[in-house]
């Protein structure tokens, strides 16, 4: 055997390994039914009260009620602040509503530093303190005199992790998500953690009124934005149904009939229908939908991720096959893998030797997976130097060629993953039939909706091969809320 025979012998194989990963990251659309139907049980099982004798560990999605009873129509009008502490960043901005579906913003952001993401300690008053202190800076910087002058601010909070919602301005934090590891949050009021730092700084006149999560804000942002919601005046009947986030996590919220939240004791239910609510917005936590693993597709790639690298085994294992922060992960564990079977970077003997960074985890980040997504470079060029700027990566032309059928199957699985919640809760709600020519719109937000090349067409793609098939999807209108979060819980704070 000639030294080309031999290259092309183990180009071969490194081919045939790649197209059987390829097949083990593909969702049919069988895989697609079988999906769906199971999320609108799992929806239903969170929705009920906790069946006592029932021993297993699986208590439907997490459904949390969010206290949001109704939704804006465009017309509010006010400046209000708000502070979004989400995946990477955290931002304060205060949020002036027009009235007519239009919003200014002044906002600050900065990059969550990573100190507060050590694995160990780290504490809330270190978290909180530093969110306060970002939002004194931003208070000095907009409204100085307003603060001297004593005048008091509502400010609404979007904290995107689970939160066990007790009332639209309080709530205990279920568990992190994200990469954040501070014990002793977890069970915490998230509003007194932040007011008491406010107050620590003599800020006492900003007062928290709202707590919501990121896709409830981006729910209600949607509706204010939307100026499509009255078929009088534009001819279209369209209704927004579901808020979401597809970016470094992934979670979604929608309207339901409060008589169907059994798990709200009768009494409740009671009492706000006497106040003439009919529905509450409920925060799905779909970033958790099947953690006992029984319908998603699941490789060893996707064991390994969950239970050596996460900071959170074993739970939002939905979000662990979706978002952002583990798309670049995923590709990052076969890549190590397929070196240490010796079928590609054979130039490093060991996994020692591999670059540093190819050996961290969650150092492959998903704007990666974008440029390599979409390259059609002769011999794909703008691959080979984005992995040699993000990884230190050299790459030959056949080892590109395979990464970027790896990096398309791992997006293709995580946006026909992203379509089942979708499907499911347009489905439990009957939207689609609730009306002649009845379309709707899903308000999103997230670097992954938005920036990822062909990802919102891969949704709706696998929309259409699912049980909603053609006709639904055609139906279906996914839309950008951009800034969502901000001014959904602007919105919030506005009703507090
Ligand atoms: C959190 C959700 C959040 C989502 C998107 C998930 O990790 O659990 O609360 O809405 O990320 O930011």
């Amino acid at each position: 055997m000639s030294f080309d025979d031999l290259h092309k012998a183990n180009e071969q194989q490194l081919t045939s390994t790649v197209d059987q990963l390829v097949k083990e990251f593909e969702v049919t659309p069988e895989k697609l039914d079988e999906l769906v139907a199971y999320f609108i049980e799992q929806m239903e099982k969170g929705l009920a009260p906790q069946d006592t004798d029932d021993k297993s560990t699986n208590k439907g999605l997490p459904m949390i009620p969010s206290y949001v009873t109704g939704t804006p129509n465009g017309t509010e009008k006010g400046t209000l602040l708000a502070a979004d502490l989400g995946g990477t960043n955290f931002r304060t901005c205060s949020v002036t509503l027009n009235g007519d579906h239009t919003f200014s913003m002044e906002q600050m952001k900065s990059k969550i530093p990573d100190e507060l993401l050590e694995p160990t300690g780290v504490t809330s008053e270190m978290l909180f303190s530093y969110l306060a202190r970002r939002t004194q800076l931003f208070m000095k910087k907009f409204y100085e005199s307003d603060m001297q002058a004593g005048k008091e601010f509502k400010l609404g909070f979007t904290f995107s992790y689970p939160v066990d919602q007790t009332s639209l301005n309080s709530g205990t934090l279920i568990r992190w998500t994200k990469g954040f590891q501070i014990a002793d949050t977890v069970g915490a009021d998230i509003v007194q953690l932040f007011q008491g730092e406010l107050d620590k700084l003599g800020m006492q006149n900003v007062k928290i009124v709202a707590l919501t999560n990121d896709t409830v804000g981006t729910f209600l942002s949607h509706y204010y934005c939307s100026d499509n919601t009255d078929s009088m005046t534009t001819g279209e009947i369209s209704e927004p149904v579901i808020g979401c986030i597809f970016g470094t996590g992934t979670n979604g919220c929608y309207k339901e009939e409060i008589s169907k939240i059994t798990k709200v004791p009768q009494a409740t239910r009671d009492k706000w229908a006497e106040e003439g609510k009919t529905h509450m917005v409920i925060n799905t936590e779909w970033g958790s939908f099947d953690n006992d693993l029984k319908h998603l597709p699941t490789t060893k790639y996707d064991i390994d991720i969950d239970q050596k690298f996460s900071s959170n085994p074993g739970f939002h294992l939905f979000e662990k096959r979706v978002s952002g922060m583990f798309m670049g992960e995923i590709l990052r564990n076969v890549l190590v893998d397929l070196h240490s079977r010796g079928l590609i970077f054979n130039q490093y003997r060991t996994t020692a030797q591999l670059p540093h960074r190819l050996q961290t985890p969650f150092e492959l980040d998903s704007e990666v997976l974008s440029h390599i997504e979409i390259d059609d470079s002769t011999g794909l060029r703008e691959t080979e130097l984005s992995l040699l700027q993000s990884l230190r990566l050299p790459t030959s032309p056949t080892e590109r060629r395979e990464i970027q059928r790896l990096v398309r199957a791992i997006s293709r699985r995580s946006a026909y993953l992203s379509s089942v919640p979708l499907a499911a809760i347009i489905i439990k709600t009957g939207t689609l039939e609730m009306r002649y020519h009845g379309e709707v719109e899903i308000g999103c937000d997230g670097s992954v909706v938005e920036y990822y090349p062909g990802f919102r067409s891969m949704i709706r793609h696998a929309l259409a091969l699912g049980p909603l098939g053609a006709e639904g999807e055609r139906k279906t209108h996914i839309k950008i809320a951009k800034d969502g979060s901000g001014v959904g819980s602007a919105l919030c704070a506005l009703v507090a």
